[in-house]
């Protein structure tokens, strides 16, 4: 047994996309994990397929606890019963266009609700966290690869939301140095369980590349708009670095880790990408050579707001947690074409 291991770890958000890839990698480690989540962006039956692929015997590992982490008397009752060795707090609202619409809902959901979560957590003694932040902090970069040391700024509300509670977490750490914060900056997670049992499953049409795509693929939607054709890039279209959800569960198990047996960790960020940018297009033939379909496609003007290129310097996260993404696109478009192809309408039976 590891260090650390006989204690358990909350999971907030740990039924969405990211938590359940991440809480399945844990429970593998021989972590012991508790789930808090609203079910606001997932269902239980996310809960239940995790369970199935870990096995009867590490499924007891893990317990499922029905809440919002804005309500102190959900956290209450967790923490009064358990202590736990560290939190990794995934609970947020992720949609940057809903975000712009409606910006209290953000601030509320995101802001109030971490802001619980550390109280309940300072309380409690439990000064371990592993916070989901995201490349939306370097906003429109001048240069890439992005470093976790370039200036950060916000482009809406959600961003916003991940600028201030990474501020929130670094002057958390300095006002009581028991505090230790691992802030991970993912940039473009996609992909599926190897097993397409798990998966992304939004609700209403997709933000996302990936996902449209794939509800393309499987006659959901009629064709992907592609926006913009004319940045300067080798193709026309923007650049991302895509990441699979594997490689990514992976990196917070390594960030846990480290926080468990670190005592002088502070509040410190990590890059979490493959280093590598794709364009649009370049994803578009990947999912088609994956997946065998043809993916009608139209050029469309820009995206408000979209950077032409942004990727991940990867140097720091190889360096200080010995983690380096194992997948490449390849591998991203077959996993999330199993996902898609055993389960075209997501958790959920095909409408009527
Ligand atoms: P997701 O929506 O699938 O998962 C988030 C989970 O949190 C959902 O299950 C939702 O029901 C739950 N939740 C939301 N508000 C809650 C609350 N108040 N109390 C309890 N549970 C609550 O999203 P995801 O893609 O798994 O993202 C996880 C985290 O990573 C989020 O904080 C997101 O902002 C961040 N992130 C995601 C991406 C991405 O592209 N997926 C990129 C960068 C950062
Ligand atoms: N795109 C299309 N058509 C679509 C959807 C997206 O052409 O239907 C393009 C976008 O214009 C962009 C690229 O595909 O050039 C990637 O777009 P995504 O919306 O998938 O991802 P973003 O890089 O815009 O943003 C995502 C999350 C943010 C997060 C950021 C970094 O939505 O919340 O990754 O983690 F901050």
């Amino acid at each position: 047994m590891g260090i650390g291991m006989e204690e358990k770890i909350l999971v907030t958000g740990g039924a969405g996309f990211i938590g359940t890839h991440t809480v399945l990698q844990l429970l593998k480690q021989g972590f012991k994990v508790s789930i808090i989540d609203n079910l606001d962006n997932s269902v239980e039956e996310a809960i239940h397929r995790l369970r199935k692929l870990v096995g009867p015997q590490l499924s007891q590992n893990v317990e499922f606890h029905l809440g919002d982490i804005r309500n102190e008397k959900d956290l209450e009752k967790l923490f009064s019963q358990t202590k736990f060795g560290a939190v990794i707090h995934f609970a947020g609202l992720k949609a940057v266009g809903e975000s712009v619409a409606h910006p209290m809902r953000y601030f509320d959901n995101n802001l109030v609700g971490s802001i619980t979560l550390y109280k309940v957590m300072a309380k409690y003694n439990c000064k371990k966290l592993v916070f989901s932040s995201s490349a939306t902090v370097y906003g429109q970069p001048d240069k890439v690869p992005c470093v976790e040391n370039f200036e950060l700024t916000a482009m809406n509300p959600y961003g916003r939301t991940k600028l201030f509670l990474e501020e929130i977490a670094r002057d958390l750490q300095k006002a009581d140095s028991e505090w230790r914060i691992i802030l991970l900056r993912y940039f473009n997670p996609v992909g599926a369980h190897e097993s397409g049992m798990l998966g992304e499953d939004p609700k209403g049409i997709p933000n996302n590349l990936m996902p449209y795509i794939t509800q393309v693929a499987v006659g959901r939607l009629p064709e992907l708009n592609v926006y913009g054709h004319d940045y300067p890039t080798h193709d026309g279209s923007a650049i991302r670095d895509y990441i699979h959800v594997m490689d990514l569960a992976d990196g917070h198990v390594v960030a846990l880790e480290k926080l468990l047996e670190h005592k002088d960790i502070g509040c410190v960020a990590y890059n979490l990408g493959t280093g590598h940018g794709t364009s649009v297009l370049e994803m578009v033939a990947a999912f088609e050579k994956a997946s065998g379909k043809k993916i009608p496609i139209k050029l469309c003007p820009r995206r408000p707001g979209d950077a032409t290129a942004v990727y991940a310097s990867t140097e720091k996260a190889g360096k200080e947690l010995g983690w380096k993404a194992k997948y490449g696109v390849d591998e991203m478009c077959r996993d999330q074409w199993k996902w898609a192809s055993q389960n075209p309408w997501g958790y959920q039976p095909k409408p009527k």
